[in-house]
């Protein structure tokens, strides 16, 4: 089968379509046939070899956490799902012909598997972060990055808790976010004062997806450390934040979670812009810029 690799680290001229062994479904996985991959911002890191030390690869490498696809293969001791069924999650080497995910939820009614492929890692790190910073209902949160991948999600899993959230992007990004249900503003000098005059009453919980450098900013804000967490900015533990990290997590339920709402239509991830896998170079590179609303994704034959 074809599949995206690269035999050394660099920039995205390194990855390459290769003819390479179809993988097979362990014990408690699955194999899909992709229709299209997730484009994560670990992807590039990883192909970059800025993580070579924590995640020493051998190479070459496969690339991609995240697929959505038709099931063409079942693992030993897998219940729940059948051959032919369509669905989303992660799992290893997800830009490729075939991969095999550990994680899964059907994809919902009412998106194409090109929407669902990007999914996976926004809805699991989304719910996460939050419930590391115990966003509950009543409660004001601020979302730093609130218009990409993971932010878009955390946004709308807050809102569906019963959160006020002011989402923090770019000028570009206010009516996205309100759309979305969050108070927007951007980022830049003068953030604090910017959030406490649409938070008069304090904010509660901060969540930093962009890993901007704005901790401290966070935790004026919230007045406790305890309550913001980063995802992408390993400074926080030095000032008394958090960082969330996944690695090893079973991430079924937020995936089924995740998807219970868009069949509901009460959450949406949308996708910004398509690459065919003989330019996913291209699409990490526009993951690299840190400037995508909603998700990126690589599509392999035709996409549906
Ligand atoms: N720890 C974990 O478990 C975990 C899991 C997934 C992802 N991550 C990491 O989390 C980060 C975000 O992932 P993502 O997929 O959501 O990224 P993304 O889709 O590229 O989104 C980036 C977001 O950050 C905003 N942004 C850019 N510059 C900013 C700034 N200076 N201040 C505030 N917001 C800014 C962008 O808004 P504009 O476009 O308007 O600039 C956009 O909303 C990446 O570094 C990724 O590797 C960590």
């Amino acid at each position: 089968m074809k599949a995206v690799r690269f035999a050394r680290y660099g920039g995205p001229e390194v990855l390459e379509i290769a003819e390479v062994a179809e993988p097979h479904a362990g014990a408690g996985e699955i194999r899909i046939a992709v229709r299209a991959a997730g484009v994560n911002g670990l992807e590039w890191k990883v192909r970059q070899g800025l993580l070579r030390e924590v995640r020493p690869l051998r190479l070459p490498a496969g690339v991609g956490g995240d697929a959505a696809g038709i099931v063409d293969e079942l693992g030993a001791g897998v219940a729940g799902v059948e051959v032919g069924d369509a669905v989303f999650g992660s799992g290893r080497d997800t830009y490729a012909e075939h991969a095999v995910l550990t994680s899964w939820a059907h994809a919902p009614r009412g998106v194409t598997l090109v929407e669902a492929a990007g999914f996976a890692t926004p809805f699991e790190t989304a719910l996460r972060v939050l419930d590391d910073a115990r966003v509950r209902a009543g409660q004001t949160v601020v979302v730093n990055g609130a218009s990409g991948g993971v932010g878009s999600a955390a946004v709308q899993f807050a809102v569906e808790r019963g959160a006020t959230v002011i989402g923090v992007a770019g000028p570009a990004g206010r009516d996205y976010l309100a759309a979305l249900g969050a108070v927007p503003t951007t980022y830049g000098p003068g953030l604090v004062d910017r959030v406490r005059a649409l938070a008069p009453a304090g904010v509660d919980a901060a969540v930093d997806i962009a890993g901007s450098g704005v901790i401290p900013e966070l935790i004026r804000l919230t007045g406790d450390p305890a309550a913001v967490v980063s995802i992408a900015d390993f400074s926080a533990p030095g000032h008394g934040a958090s960082v969330s990290t996944g690695f090893g997590r079973d991430r079924t339920p937020a995936l089924r979670e995740g998807a219970r709402l868009v069949a509901a239509g009460r959450l949406t991830l949308p996708v910004t812009r398509t690459f065919p896998m003989d330019r996913a170079g291209d699409a990490q590179a526009a993951s690299a810029t840190g400037h995508t609303r909603g998700r990126i994704i690589v599509t392999l034959g035709e996409p549906r």
